[in-house]
Parts: structure tokens; C-alpha cells; sequence
């Protein structure tokens, strides 16, 4: 499908408001549902998935330690729309369309935290093993940030989130309105996904890797998956009409898989303001960014002295492609009142955790292997999601992981319940590598290149129980790149006598 760029105007996600209270906190009512959304002006209307029949989902905007109460109901057909391989992790003897909701990067309790295995099926008909309870609960007790929230159903995950099911949720606080950034219409979420539609408007999606061996199964899982089109919050390549000043923009990457190298076609610095825990100590500038599936950053763009000029935000990996452009910010609206923002040259404190807290270093690789179809399949430690769970920290206790990718690939891992440090990076030969932009914040997430070993140093709190870690390439963590984490109470003996 041959579209044409810049037609559309980017569309702002609208902010979910609750529906009542419920136990003296904010009531919020989210229901998936399958319904058509128009990607391009071009397109017959596409039928996705979507939370509350948005895509992306509407957006929770709350303040840091109110929490909130959350009921997400899954409304959809007892069938995908996408190809269901029923080989994989959590597929096989499993109702076919199961959905469960995690909020990424944000500390949640066990039963609130959507484990892979806490899936629901349409009215809570069927359950998963983990399924605790319907209602959720979030403390909202971190830092002002970008979380988001999206589908963790084991084995179908990729066909979920491909699907439409992903959304934006912010954390205010004092501290950051404190500092005066751009805001209001001056600070614009911008959610990036890439698709591939077919010539009816409806989404694509591989039934089968290209070329495939005659014994794989049909449908079978690809390894990666890579859209031909680019989408910034449900539409194909906008364009969004700017002043000549500056703006804050809160990036998702909501990708199945794609990594992008994010960079202004003026080739003018633009300032990392914040990554997926909250902002930075101080402003980072930059004139690239790479960032990878589920990564988060805050930047500030300055599009003053550039009246009348259309800057495209591109990627640099993809230069020769259709898809090295992203959308187009037209600097055609004058100046509506002075730009009274500020980009302080001191963002805020991030807590450093002392190297002599550590209580166990892990050595966890990222490695390739091969299922019972001679199909690849990527692994941590060569283990298997079934496997028994080897990551078992002790709650309140401090690690290090050193995290080596074998492969020649780039894995974006994420570890639930925790925000981490990135402390370094190291090649093939165990040569230290600059640092990314990225790892001077507070991460969930962390771009692990081809060959390069990367330290992180996390604190495992506030609470015990099953978590998961997983590569964020959801075409990976649906194909056994994803393992247990278990948080175990520090001193179950003490804990029963006290009760
Ligand atoms: Cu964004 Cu375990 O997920
Ligand atoms: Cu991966």
C-alpha cells in the first residue's frame, strides 16, 4: 500500500476521566472492544482493537500518590482477527482471544500487576492461573512520568498490542509543574507504531516467517515483525501544525519490534529531558535518539527562528525508506503569546543506589536456540518460560544484572515491579562503550545491542510475588524470551510469627 504522507493532523489520545469512586478513590471503567478506526485519509476504515474502542486507548492523566481503581473488561470476539499460532507458550489449550492489562513502569501489586497468566476471557467468562481479581489497584506512588499500559495475554501478546490494545498514562507532580516545561497544548504525547495494511484498509500481519520450511506449523510466529508504515497515535504519517517555540514531547515506542534512531531533519539538537522513570537530574542534548519497544522519552524541541519550515521527525536507521520518516511538524501558526516556558538546567534528584548495597550479581544472557519446529527462538539462559523460576530476589534487596547479548540482535528488556540504574555497557571483548542518552535515567526498559553486555542495579520493592522480566520485542517475549521473577518476603519466619 502506497499512502501519502503528511495528509492527516495528529490526533491527541483524549484523557479518561473516572466513572465514580469506589472504596473512596477514583473509579475508572475501561472495556475492549473491536471497532474500525481510520489510520489515512486514503484507507477504508481498519477494524482494530481497542480500549474503549480507541487507538491508541485514552489517555490517564493522575497525581503522584492518588491512587485509583481501574476495572478493565475484555468486551471482544471469541476469535482473532489476527493469525493465532497455537504452538507457542499459553496457546494451546488456552480460550483463543485472552487479555490482561499491565501498567508498564509502575510498581503494582501482584494481583494488580497483569501477569501473563492473570488472563480473562470476554465477561471474565475464563481465567488464567494467575487471575487474581477483576478490579485493579494503582498506588501512583513514583515520580512524575510517562507510564504506559497495554495487553500481557501469554502466547498472543505481539497480536494484542498489533491490534490496537496500548495506551498512555501520565504521573503529575509538584515537582515537575514546578519547573515551568512547555504545557497544555504545548506538551503533545506522540505514541509510535508501525503497521502494514492491506489494500482493504484492513491490518496486516505475517501468517508465517517468508520462505517457510514445510513443517512449520500454519499459522506459525515470525521472529520479528516490521510494519511498512509508520503510525504517531493512530494515524499514518501526520503532520502536526507547531508555533515557533518551544514544545515537550512525550514519545512512546509501541512497536512490535522496530528500533528507531529519532532525529529532526534540520539536524538541530533537541533535549532529553526524562526517560521511562521520570525526568533526568539535568537536560541531555542530543541530535539523535535510539530508542527501542516500550522505551519512553521526554524531550523538548525549540522550533523558534523557524517560522514557515517543515521539520520531519525521521529515523535515522531506515534513511533510504519510506518508513525514515515519521511525521512532519509545519511551523506555520504565529507565536499565540510569548513562550514563558523554561528547559531549567536542573530537572530533578534520581537516587543513586551505593554499589556496596548489593546484595547478588546475576549473569543473564540473551542467547539464540531453536523450538521443536527448527524455528529460532530466543532465550535467557537458554531457559524456557515453563521453566522453574531462577530470578528470585529477596524483597527490599539490591542486584546487579548483567544482562549479555549473544545474539545479533537488539533486545529491549524490561523487568516489572522495579525502576533500574543503567551503570555500563561493554562490547564483544569486554571493552567499555559510551552510554547511551538514555541510561543517565531511571529505566524499566533498556536497549541491549547486538554483542554488548549492559549492567543494570535495581532495588526489588515494595512488594513480593510473581513478576516477569521479559525482551520487550513482543514477537520474542511471546516465543519464550520471558522468565519468572519472584520476589520472595525477606523473612517469612518473622513475617508469620508476627501475624
Ligand atoms: Cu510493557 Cu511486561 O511489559
Ligand atoms: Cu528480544
Amino acid at each position: 500500500m502506497k499512502l501519502k504522507k503528511f495528509v492527516d493532523a495528529l490526533p491527541i489520545p483524549s484523557i479518561i476521566r473516572p466513572k465514580g469512586m469506589y472504596e473512596d478513590k477514583p473509579f475508572y471503567d475501561v472495556r475492549m472492544i473491536e471497532t474500525l478506526h481510520k489510520f489515512h485519509r486514503d484507507l477504508p476504515k481498519t477494524k482494530v482493537w481497542g480500549y474503549n474502542g480507541l487507538v491508541p486507548g485514552p489517555t490517564f492523566d493522575v497525581e503522584k500518590n492518588q491512587p485509583i481503581y481501574v476495572r478493565w473488561t475484555n468486551h471482544l470476539p471469541l476469535k482473532h482477527f489476527l493469525p493465532v499460532d497455537k504452538t507457542i507458550h499459553g496457546a494451546s489449550h488456552n480460550p483463543e482471544v485472552r487479555t490482561v492489562v499491565h501498567l508498564h513502569g509502575s510498581p503494582s501489586e501482584p494481583a494488580s500487576d497483569g501477569h501473563p497468566e492473570a488472563w480473562f476471557t470476554r465477561d471474565f467468562r475464563q481465567t488464567g492461573p494467575h487471575f487474581m481479581k477483576e478490579i485493579y489497584y494503582y498506588t501512583n506512588r513514583e515520580r512524575a512520568t510517562a507510564l504506559w499500559y497495554h495487553d500481557h495475554a501469554l502466547g498472543i501478546t505481539r497480536l494484542n498490542v498489533y491490534a490496537g490494545l496500548a495506551g498512555l498514562y501520565f504521573i503529575r507532580d509538584e515537582q515537575e509543574r514546578s519547573l515551568s516545561l512547555p504545557k497544555g497544548k504545548y506538551e503533545v504525547p506522540l505514541i509510535i507504531q508501525d503497521k502494514t495494511f492491506n489494500p482493504d484498509g484492513s491490518l496486516f500481519y505475517p501468517a508465517q516467517p517468508d520462505n517457510p520450511s514445510p513443517n512449520l506449523p500454519y499459522p506459525s510466529i515470525v521472529p520479528s515483525f516490521l510494519g511498512d508504515t509508520i503510525t504517531v497515535n493512530g494515524k499514518v504519517w501526520p503532520f502536526l501544525k507547531v508555533e515557533p517555540r518551544k514544545y515537550r514531547f512525550r514519545l512512546l515506542n509501541a512497536s512490535n519490534t522496530r528500533t528507531y534512531q529519532f532525529r529532526l531533519s534540520n539536524l538541530r539538537p533537541f533535549a532529553l529531558i526524562g526517560t521511562d522513570g521520570g525526568l533526568l537530574s539535568r537536560p541531555i542534548k542530543v541530535k539523535s535518539l535510539d530508542v527501542s519497544p516500550a522505551e519512553r522519552i521526554d524531550i523538548v524541541i525549540d522550533f523558534s527562528g523557524l517560522e514557515g519550515i517543515n521539520v520531519i521527525l525521521q529515523d535515522g536507521f531506515e534513511s533510504e525508506n519510506p518508513t525514515g520518516e515519521i511525521m512532519k511538524f509545519q511551523v506555520t501558526k504565529f507565536l499565540s503569546c510569548p513562550d514563558q516556558s523554561r528547559l531549567p538546567s536542573f530537572l530533578g534528584h534520581i537516587d543513586r543506589i551505593p554499589l556496596n548495597k548489593v546484595k547478588k550479581i546475576r549473569r543473564l544472557t540473551l542467547n539464540d536456540s531453536q523450538d521443536e519446529f527448527g524455528r529460532l527462538m530466543l532465550l535467557f539462559d537458554d531457559k524456557e518460560w515453563m521453566d522453574p523460576a531462577t530470578e528470585t530476589p529477596l524483597l527490599n534487596s539490591v542486584e546487579i544484572w548483567e544482562l549479555v547479548n549473544l545474539t545479533p540482535g537488539i533486545h529491549p528488556i524490561h523487568v516489572h515491579l522495579v525502576n533500574f540504574r543503567v551503570l555500563d555497557r561493554y562490547d564483544q571483548n569486554g571493552n567499555l562503550v559510551a552510554p547511551l542518552p538514555a541510561d543517565f535515567g531511571l529505566k524499566d526498559t533498556v536497549l541491549v545491542g547486538p554483542g554488548e553486555t549492559v549492567r543494570i542495579i535495581m532495588k526489588f520493592q515494595p512488594f513480593s510475588g510473581d513478576y516477569v522480566w521479559h525482551c520487550h520485542r513482543l514477537e520474542h517475549e511471546d516465543h519464550d524470551m520471558m522468565r519468572p521473577l519472584k520476589i520472595i518476603p525477606s523473612n517469612p519466619k518473622r513475617h508469620k510469627s508476627n501475624r
